[in-house]
């Protein structure tokens, strides 16, 4: 780019939009200078909290804004798809939160715009800029677990009284509920893992066998097994909910932990949203025949709002550098097709090629209460 800052707008200032935006407000070369939302008080309410000088209640008029280059897209899921589509076409660069989509045939068109536009396409996924998760993949990637040859991913969802959960509005909830989302948790929160069950080895899924079940309308408690590219390579995946678990957490009521086994030792990740464990945050096992030992690792920032403020630096910095920004549009289609895999896989009982969706799958039984 030519210009030395980016003027950013932002569409969409519903619950996540605070932790989302805090790294464009807190760059030394981004200037946040519009936000749109057509529930007007919203926009005015944080304009004023941070100081952005101009609200539009309206997208058409956010993109006939030739002063901003930028766009950050917040808007429930099932907007992204023409949301993105118009930025693009009013010559915008574009972030949008995961899931980039909620068909994968919305997603490629996405892509084809941006290719079209010549304009910056990429999915906000806070995982990726994760300090621990960071570190784990430079681990990994650097040889210190040898040859990767399994992976486990866990999730859990319990309770927590934290200020963010409680602070949360509650219309941010229906259409992630009903027949406007393709399904519920495996699509809307899954997605963060499954980009980490793919980005942490730099290998792609390329079957899946899966078994869930549903708790309390939106909870998809799931047993899965992933095949990578690699042969020598497994992943299991299981997410568990305990509606009466109580656990320590500054956001949701959930967290994760992350197993990547190599043939010379392990590295774990054992907190993400929440800080469930009295463990290190990244823990790393090296199992040399004279000395095999543990490392742990302490000395790391682990708050999970930083994936946040880190993924919007991530961007403005990309912008500047002309470089491409992550998620590129291709990883968060590999992603979706992997959540549509394991819903297929499930509805299905067979194994299931994540490459072969190219439209949406939908869990037996979503919906319909
Ligand atoms: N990375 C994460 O961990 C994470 C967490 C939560 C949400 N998200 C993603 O962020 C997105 C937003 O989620 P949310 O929970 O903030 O949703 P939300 O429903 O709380 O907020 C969406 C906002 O968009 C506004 N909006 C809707 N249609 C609009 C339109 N046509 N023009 C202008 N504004 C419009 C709504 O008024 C609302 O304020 C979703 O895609 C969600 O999956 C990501």
């Amino acid at each position: 780019m030519t210009t030395d800052r980016i003027r950013l707008g932002v569409l969409g200032l519903g619950n996540i939009a605070p932790l989302n935006v805090q790294g464009y407000l807190e760059h030394d070369r981004c200037d946040v200078v519009a936000l749109c939302d057509n529930q007007v008080e919203r926009a005015e309410m944080f304009a004023t909290q941070w100081g952005v000088p101009t609200v539009y209640p309206d997208l058409d008029d956010l993109l006939a804004d030739d002063s901003i280059d930028a766009v950050e897209i917040l808007t429930p899921t099932h907007l992204h798809h023409d949301h993105v589509m118009a930025a693009l076409a009013a010559g915008k660069h574009v972030s949008v939160q995961k899931p980039i989509a909620n068909t994968v045939a919305e997603a490629r068109e996405m892509e084809a715009e941006a290719a079209r536009s010549g304009k910056v396409l990429r999915i906000s996924e806070c995982y990726t800029h994760y300090p621990p998760l960071e570190r784990a993949k430079e681990l990994i990637r650097s040889g210190a677990i040898g040859k990767p040859s399994a992976i486990r991913i866990r999730t859990v969802v319990g309770q927590t009284d934290s200020a963010f959960q409680a602070g949360l509005q509650a219309d941010g909830y229906v259409w992630r509920l009903n027949k406007l989302s393709p399904g519920g948790h495996l699509f809307d929160d899954m997605v963060h893992k499954y980009a980490m069950a793919q980005w942490l080895v730099d290998q792609d899924v390329v079957s899946v066998q899966a078994v869930m079940r549903r708790r309390d309308l939106f909870f998809e408690p799931c047993a899965a097994v992933f095949e990578y590219e690699d042969p020598d390579l497994l992943g299991t995946f299981d997410v568990s909910y305990a509606p009466r678990m109580w656990m320590r957490s500054s956001y949701y009521g959930a967290d994760e932990f992350f197993e990547v086994q190599g043939d010379e030792g392990f590295v774990w990740v054992t907190r993400c949203t929440g800080e469930m464990m009295d463990l290190p945050p990244v823990l790393l096992y090296q199992g040399d025949q004279s000395d095999p030992h543990t490392v742990e690792i302490n000395d790391i920032e682990a708050d999970w709002g930083l994936g946040f403020t880190r993924s919007s630096a991530h961007f403005i910095d990309s912008l500047l550098a002309g470089t491409a920004p992550d998620l590129s549009a291709e990883d968060s289609i590999k992603v979706l097709q992997l959540c549509f895999a394991v819903y297929e896989a499930s509805n299905t009982q067979t194994r299931v090629d994540p490459r072969t969706m190219t439209g949406s799958v939908t869990p037996h039984g979503w919906a319909e209460w």
